[in-house]
C-alpha cells in the first residue's frame, strides 16, 4: 500500500510535525467515547463526546441555543434533564434547589450517559422561584 503522508520520501527526519499532530487529533476524535443526546422539545438527537460540552456539540450540529457567559456562571443556558447523567465540573451558578429539580448548564455539562433534555425558556418552569408567591393553600396574615 502506498503511503499518503506528507513526509513520504523524506525519511524519518523529514516528517511534518503539524501533519502528525493533526493525525493524532483525528485519532483522538475517532476513539472518543460519545453519548447520544436528545433535545426532546426540539426533536433532534446528536452524539456528544464525553469531554465536549453539550452546548458546543449542539452548535456543531447547527443548533443555536441560548448562551451568555459560556463558563457556568449565569444560568442562561440552563436546561432540564429528563433522563441520563452529566458531569458539570464548572457548573457553579445553579443552586441546590435548581440542581435537584433536574437543571443542568449546557455550556459546561459533559455527558456521562445517553441524555434526554428539554432546552430553552420553555424548560424553565421550575428554574426560578418567585419569593413573593404565596404557597398553594397558605393563608395570608393580616
Ligand atoms: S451560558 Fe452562562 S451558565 Fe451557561
Amino acid at each position: 500500500m502506498r503511503c499518503l503522508r506528507p513526509c513520504e520520501g523524506r525519511g524519518r527526519r523529514g516528517r511534518n510535525p503539524r501533519a502528525i499532530q493533526a493525525a493524532l487529533r483525528l485519532a483522538e476524535t475517532l476513539v472518543a467515547v460519545t453519548h447520544k443526546v436528545t433535545l426532546r422539545n426540539r426533536g433532534v438527537t446528536f452524539h456528544v463526546a464525553e469531554d465536549e460540552p453539550i452546548y458546543a456539540a449542539a452548535l456543531r450540529e447547527g443548533i443555536q441555543l441560548p448562551i451568555a457567559c459560556n463558563y457556568g456562571g449565569c444560568i442562561t443556558c440552563a436546561a432540564k434533564m429528563l433522563s441520563g447523567k452529566v458531569r458539570q465540573p464548572k457548573g457553579t451558578a445553579l443552586n441546590r434547589r435548581q440542581s435537584q429539580a433536574g437543571y443542568i448548564l449546557l455550556c459546561v455539562a459533559l455527558p456521562v450517559t445517553d441524555c434526554e433534555i428539554d432546552v430553552g425558556v420553555e424548560s424553565h418552569d421550575q428554574l426560578y422561584q418567585n419569593p413573593f408567591a404565596v404557597a398553594p393553600g397558605a393563608r395570608l396574615r393580616r
